[in-house]
């Protein structure tokens, strides 16, 4: 039996943050075990929403795939890319912009959502709403057999499907149906409680410095009952309590619990204990992190060599959608 293959991808439009890790990268890290794993940093993605300034896209481009690394992707047994570096992708995403009917990319969820949500930027663009036609091409050139996403992506892996069976349908069998790896994602709110997100200013970042890193965990925001040392709370409504059940062990979480709820505990030491937690999962990749900053030429090589690994497999299915076409040279 050949090792299935999995794709997935993601956007750089910034420092990544604790949500990319538990949402993705820490299950990217796991499935490098049982899969051939093709992970892909999206900068045309990017621009669907992000066009009016590419200023920083290369920045962040390496910055993100340093994160990738220090989280513990292996360049040995995973290839890691550029988007923009295999332009087979922008020929895939051409072809089906041929055979897809524009109600499928107009009734996707997210489209609609993104429009009304997102208004600092116009998302009337072509690109825009061929933003899951893009991705349909991102998984389907690997002839990917599952994609690892959360549950905000679903409507486009069903997407994928569709297209991958009216191409198989119009011409030939080329693409076998992606399933959906539905990646468990547990509750973490910003640093305020509120939905984390960066327009919020309420996340942090992974490349955080420690010293900054308790800072934030010093001014998170806790249960508003506790007033006083001795007033008691309730952790299931504080976003402290939620990151502890996140990173930290289950004697931990037990004593948080109890003190919080009894007043045993002052919120300070509670923060304390989650920076303790915090740091160490982030401490070692910070480490990483420093490692391989002072090599940028290194994570240029793992991009390029990867890409070029990328390219290679690409440039084969786009071989098989031509000829099945029948549109080859
Ligand atoms: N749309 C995905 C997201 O926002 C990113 C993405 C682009 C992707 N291409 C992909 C994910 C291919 C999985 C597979 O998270
Ligand atoms: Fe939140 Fe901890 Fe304070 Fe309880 S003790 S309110 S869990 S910070």
């Amino acid at each position: 039996m050949k090792t299935p293959r999995i794709l997935s991808g993601m956007r750089p439009t910034g420092k990544l943050h604790l949500g990319h890790l538990v949402g993705a990268l820490e299950n990217w890290v796991r499935l490098q075990n049982e899969y051939e794993c093709f992970y892909c940093v999206v900068d045309w993605h990017a621009l669907t929403t992000h066009y009016d300034d590419t200023s920083r896209i290369r920045e962040y481009i390496v910055d993100n795939a340093i994160d990738w690394l220090a989280a513990g992707l292996d360049p040995q047994r995973s290839t890691l890319f550029i988007q923009s570096h295999v332009m087979e992708h922008a020929e895939l995403h051409l072809l089906f912009s041929m055979i897809v009917p524009l109600p499928w990319l107009e009734r996707v969820p997210t489209y609609k959502e993104q429009m009304s949500e997102i208004k600092d930027h116009d998302l009337n663009t072509y690109g825009f709403l061929g933003y899951p036609l893009l991705q349909s091409a991102d998984i389907l050139i690997y002839k990917a057999n599952a994609v690892p996403v959360g549950a905000d992506q679903v409507a486009h892996i069903e997407l994928t499907r569709e297209i991958a069976r009216r191409f198989n349908h119009f011409y030939d069998e080329v693409f076998p149906e992606p399933q959906t790896l539905l990646t468990e994602v547990p509750k973490l709110p910003g640093t305020d409680g509120r939905k984390m997100s960066k327009s919020y200013g309420n996340t942090i970042a992974l490349s955080e410095h420690p010293d900054a890193l308790k800072e934030i965990v010093r001014n998170m925001v806790t249960d508003p009952a506790r007033i006083r040392r001795t007033d008691p709370g309730n952790p299931d409504i504080c976003p402290v309590g939620d990151y502890h059940d996140v990173f930290s062990d289950k004697k931990r979480v037990a004593e948080v619990d109890q003190g919080c709820r009894s007043a045993g505990i002052g919120c300070v030491e509670c923060k304390m204990w989650l920076f303790d937690s915090l740091q160490k999962r982030l401490g070692p990749m910070y480490e990483r992190r420093k490692d391989l900053e002072s090599h940028p030429n290194d994570v240029l090589d793992i991009l390029n060599e990867g890409s070029r690994k990328a390219k290679a497999v690409a440039a084969e299915t786009m071989s098989d959608v031509r000829k099945a076409m029948k549109i080859e040279g």
